[in-house]
């Protein structure tokens, strides 16, 4: 058995070989590395554009987190329960990640609200899904430090696969 450390959301993973992606935050395979070489490297000096994408970063991952918690709960159909579940531990995972670079005092205070209408809720996820990736492709092209930009795009990859899931879920119930 062997121990992973993800590169970006610096969370552990045990097993016998490198899962396809991060369980945890989603980030490709590639930023898997063994325990015993992976080293911290969120303590990064943030330019002033950095620090306000990662504030506007933070504060979207909370709000997605909190939407998609909200409708875990109340969706009535299992499937779509379960990928919210999922989606939510990965925005909370997400929301993480910016956390350990902006060190903030405190997070920002948002509140969401859901319905139990599953096309609505999709396609909800797939606008959020969509802003996500705007503002991260944004910010790893304005960010001059390498850490930052590596993060921004290993998120948005991750949020590109929710926007597949949340598009081919749309497809599959749009009759139901
Ligand atoms: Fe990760
Ligand atoms: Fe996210």
């Amino acid at each position: 058995m062997r121990i992973y450390v993800c590169r970006i959301c610096g969370e552990v993973y045990i097993g016998e070989a490198i899962p396809p992606s991060c369980p945890f935050c989603g980030a490709e395979k590639r930023f898997m590395v063994l325990g015993q070489v992976w080293q911290d490297e969120n303590n990064v000096e943030l330019t002033e554009v950095s620090r306000k994408n990662l504030e506007e970063s933070l504060k979207l991952e909370i709000s997605n987190t909190k939407f998609y918690n909200c409708l875990e709960n109340v969706s009535s159909q299992t499937e779509i329960a379960k990928m919210f579940k999922g989606l939510r531990k990965v925005e909370n995972e997400h929301a993480s990640v910016f956390r350990k670079l902006l060190k903030p005092e405190k997070d920002p205070e948002v509140e969401e609200v859901c319905v139990d209408e599953a096309i609505v809720s999709l396609k909800d996820s797939k606008a959020r899904e969509e802003r996500a990736i705007n503002l991260y492709a944004q910010a790893a092209q304005e960010a001059t430090e390498p850490r930052i930009k590596e993060v921004f795009l290993a998120i948005m990859k991750a949020e590109k696969d929710h926007l597949i899931l949340a598009e081919e879920m749309l497809e599959k119930y749009k009759d139901k």
